[in-house]
């Protein structure tokens, strides 16, 4: 086709649009005329309006196409390669996650879309929160040592926990209360993990109970107990726990009493949230967080039921978090009690809360399956250690008696792969899905995991290993230690 030709087609197809984009506003007046209270007194006008704006409309665009040779080939070819736009999204969460490229988005965005009680019960920790902090230092002062030229076409990213295949060396940690960040709570991240084919760990203190969440998911299901002074209520949960399903236990030992966390204190955070005077304005700011809350039943501990008293399926009102542990967990809580867990479970318990090298000795002593180096996210003791720097002297104690995981400050595949390279069968991840429930519900978890497979499996690749197996301590070294 000559230039010529080329260039008349362009204006020809300018005009075409022009005129398209005529007979549709004079066909929108024209329903406008017809729709509005008492009309549009000008019906005789209207009938001409569409055929009138469609010629108008071609002239018009002919001439502006031809004048400034907005055509095929000259000015709209060349924004049309430069130009691109997002497709838009009807759905506000997926807006919100689309501008997401990290955890640390997410976590961005929950804390502008979530009121500040809630934002920081999820966020915050113990005390100055310098275990938290030193949680995410240590993954940032561990640096790579990439091997190349190693064929990476597959990668493997699956893992064995507890004699079990996993997907990726990854479990999502138990939280408490996760219907404080989305009304769907444990049920979201429930499905979304189930989704993932990644283990999914519902905490005592879920406000979903036992039985929703085994209900909404087919995946692999963890259950964390902890030890209330009432062992009746302890030996319902697991028996509980037993009859939906879920496959080990993981008994919390790090909550003999609650840490103290001020920023709670600060924003006079309770559970389940209120909306006081105090908090209206608040409230009014984050109104999609207020809207989903004042929507939906009423926010209670779903397990932390009798079985008697609620047929399964109701709870107890929630109340102050630090009161609540106080009057109901059991401080007592000794080596012992280990044992009496295993003669009410016949699963695997995982110990989530060892914090030295002699526990963990301990742990492999009283025979459990695994344990997780855990500080709590730094929300109980701070000044405790951060859980990387503790890895590899436990892992290297009793990594062959029993199953060595790691949580506290997980926030990227690639800090899967450093753990892994310390000694790690797995990491837990508990902020990283909380923050994305906060900022995107279920659609928010579902993009986390996907961060977190993809990440793990690049990181693989760039650092040249084809399993697991191939992530050594090798493939880390200590920054500035
Ligand atoms: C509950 O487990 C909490 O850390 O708040």
């Amino acid at each position: 086709m000559t230039k010529r030709r080329r260039h008349l087609r362009g204006i020809v197809r300018v005009a075409l649009i022009w005129a398209f984009a005529g007979a549709l506003v004079g066909a929108l007046i024209e329903v406008l005329a017809d729709t509005l209270p008492g009309g549009l007194q000008m019906a005789s006008l209207v009938d001409i309006w569409p055929p009138a704006l469609a010629v108008i409309g071609f002239v018009g665009g002919g001439v502006v196409a031809s004048v400034f040779g907005v055509a095929e080939g000259s000015i709209l070819g060349t924004l049309r390669s430069v130009v691109r736009f997002r497709r838009f999204e009807l759905s506000p969460a997926a807006r919100r996650l689309g501008r997401c490229a990290s955890v640390d988005d997410l976590r961005e965005v929950a804390r502008r879309r979530l009121p500040r009680g809630v934002f920081g019960y999820i966020d915050g920790a113990a005390e100055d929160e310098r275990t938290r902090a030193r949680n995410c230092n240590a993954f940032h002062r561990l640096e790579f040592r990439p091997r190349v030229l190693r064929d990476v076409t597959n990668v493997d990213p699956r893992a064995t926990v507890l004699g079990r295949r996993h997907p990726l060396p990854l479990i999502l940690a138990p939280t408490g209360f996760s219907r404080i960040a989305d009304s769907q709570g444990e049920l979201a991240v429930a499905r979304a993990a189930a989704r993932a084919g990644i283990t999914y760990s519902l905490s005592t203190l879920g406000t979903r109970s036992i039985e929703e969440v085994a209900s909404v998911s087919s995946g692999p299901r963890w259950f964390q107990v902890y030890v209330w002074k009432d062992r009746g209520l302890v030996a319902e949960l697991v028996d509980r726990a037993r009859e939906s399903g879920y496959e080990a236990l993981l008994l919390t030992v790090d909550v003999a009493v609650l840490g103290r966390r001020e920023r709670d204190i600060r924003t006079g955070f309770t559970l389940p949230p209120q909306l006081g005077l105090d908090t209206i304005v608040d409230g009014i700011r984050k109104p999609g967080w207020t809207w989903d809350f004042l929507t939906s039943e009423p926010i209670i501990f779903s397990s932390a039921v009798s079985r008697d008293a609620a047929g399964g399926t109701g709870g107890v009102d929630a109340m102050g978090l630090a009161q609540y542990v106080n009057e109901q967990f059991d401080p007592k809580l000794a080596w012992d009690d280990v044992d009496w867990l295993r003669s009410i479970w016949d699963g695997p318990i995982v110990i989530k809360g060892v914090q030295t090298v002699e526990d963990a000795v301990l742990a492999a002593d009283a025979g459990v399956e695994g344990i997780v180096i855990s500080n709590h996210g730094g929300r109980q003791l701070d000044d405790a250690p951060p859980t990387m720097e503790l890895l590899r002297p436990v892992a290297d104690a009793v990594g062959d008696r029993l199953d060595v995981l790691i949580d506290g400050g997980v926030r990227r595949g690639s800090d899967i792969a450093k753990a892994v390279a310390l000694g790690a069968r797995a990491c837990l991840a508990g902020r990283a899905y909380f923050y994305a429930l906060g900022a995107g519900g279920e659609r928010g978890v579902d993009l986390v995991l996907k961060w977190f497979d993809e990440g793990f499996r690049r990181t693989m690749a760039l650092l040249g290993a084809r399993t697991v197996d191939e992530i050594t301590p090798e493939s880390v070294l200590w920054r500035n230690r």
